[in-house]
């Protein structure tokens, strides 16, 4: 079987890498790929926004089914161009990706269908979405509401900071037409996970919850990032959670969608927050998250291969048996280059440590300079997964790993999964 990955970062080495360990006759096309995944098949120098060019390629090469990994190019309508080609995809189509990408869309969605979340309203004057964070008083959490790269949204721990941020994105103009409608939302507080889900869009393959580490240093502080890390299992995340997030998430969220006529197939992943009420929705995301697949593929005791494939098809997926998981821990470390997550040089020369047991290396900002040597091209150079005994384990394999990649500037944290190590060691 010939299988298409569009995207070439971690997120998409690990869902190559996951693929051919399902099925090792695996023929393995990526576009544009990265230079991971050209060690698992070939890669074409296409980029994921050729939505034509990638269609053209499925095509020619008479691919079984497509895997789109970016929201960018499901936000441009991959999806619906692929279908209405009559070629098999997994993802969402460009409406049901609104869940993602108009985050005004999704929170209507949410409040109408009584999906647990904090209160929003949506303003195009600045004037009266000033006053509505004034009526709700500091800390408020200011949006843009369309798709910002992970940067739109402000938790203004001030008025006088809610008021800047509304006039940046509404006059200001910082995030483009993705900030020329705000919401100015209700802040909630607590641990935040993770939870992806497969879905035909009716019936719902749950994974185990993760944790993103969205800061830059250790602890969790410094400036965001796309994320430096993820771990799972995750202590907190209760079988009763999983329940409750199938039943007040993932199962009335899909219904809406469908009766909104945008039934959503493909991975929906639900970023949650564990307040004192209970679980919220902080966002939804239409595809795969990155760096938390890259923890929770090599953790998979059962296949991913074939439930993707038969979501691609069109089929359902009621009778799919239920995903099974290794027990352990998977603990990812993110190796990112100086100055992430601002601006950083390229083409520094890379030194790899030789193979671990136990440790997956997924390519993210890599690539192969005229010579041949591996160099990096990105903020996130690499997402090193280490699977464990125990969640300490994970992370000091993970660490030690990442300790030995080498190039300039290099830097990472050591302490990913922290916030469960220090749970279990109050717990001992
Ligand atoms: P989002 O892009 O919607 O995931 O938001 C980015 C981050 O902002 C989240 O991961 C949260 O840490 C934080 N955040 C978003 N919404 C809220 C909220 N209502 N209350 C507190 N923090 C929030
Ligand atoms: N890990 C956050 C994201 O993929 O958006």
């Amino acid at each position: 079987m010939r299988v298409l990955v569009v995207g070439g970062g971690a997120r998409e080495h690990a869902l190559g890498w996951k693929l051919l360990a399902d099925d090792p006759s695996l023929d393995l096309i990526s576009a544009p790929g990265n230079p991971g995944l050209a060690e698992l098949g070939r890669c074409e120098a296409i980029a994921a926004t050729d939505i034509a060019g990638l269609a053209a390629l499925a095509r020619r090469e008479e691919v079984a089914f497509t895997i789109v990994g970016p929201e960018g190019p499901l936000d441009a309508g991959i999806v619906d161009h692929f279908r209405s080609n009559g070629l098999a995809v997994f993802g969402p189509s460009k409406a049901a990706a609104r869940i993602e990408t108009s985050k005004r869309f999704a929170k209507e969605l949410m409040l109408a269908a009584n999906v647990p979340t904090a209160g929003a309203r949506t303003f195009t004057s600045v004037a009266a979405a000033t006053a509505e964070a004034e009526r709700l008083g500091a800390p408020v959490v200011i949006k843009a509401s369309g798709l910002a790269a992970g940067k739109g949204v402000i938790v203004a721990t001030s008025i006088a900071e809610a008021r800047e941020a509304i006039e940046s994105m509404l006059e200001g103009n910082v995030f483009g037409e993705a900030g020329h409608e705000v919401l100015v939302e209700e802040f909630m507080s607590g641990e935040e996970i993770s939870v992806f889900a497969l879905t035909d869009g009716t019936h719902v393959l749950p994974m185990i919850a993760a944790q993103d580490h969205k800061r830059i240093g250790e602890g969790d502080t410094g400036p965001n990032t796309g994320g430096m890390g993820a771990y799972a299992p995750v202590s907190i995340a209760t079988g009763g959670i999983a329940a409750q997030t199938m039943d007040r998430v993932f199962l009335p969220t899909l219904a809406a969608l469908r009766a909104a006529g945008s039934t959503f197939t493909g991975l929906l992943y639900a970023g949650l927050m564990l307040t004192r009420e209970g679980q919220k929705v902080v966002e939804f995301n239409c595809r795969f998250g990155d760096p938390e697949t890259e923890a929770l593929l090599p953790l998979m005791a059962t296949g991913l291969l074939e439930p993707m494939r038969a979501i691609a098809n069109g089929d359902s997926i009621a009778g799919a048996p239920p995903i099974e998981w290794r027990a352990g821990a998977a603990v990812t470390t993110v190796v990112a280059a100086e100055g992430y997550p601002g601006s950083v040089r390229t083409g520094e020369e890379i030194s790899l440590p030789p193979d671990e047991g136990g440790v997956m290396v997924f390519h993210a900002g890599t690539k192969r300079n005229v010579e041949g040597a591996l160099v990096t091209a990105g903020g996130r150079v690499f997402a090193i997964t280490a699977l464990g005994d125990s969640l300490a384990a994970a992370q000091k394999l993970s660490a030690s790993h990442a300790s030995r990649v080498q190039f300039d500037g290099r830097q990472y944290r050591r302490d990913i999964g922290w916030r469960d190590l220090a749970r279990q060691s109050d717990r001992a």
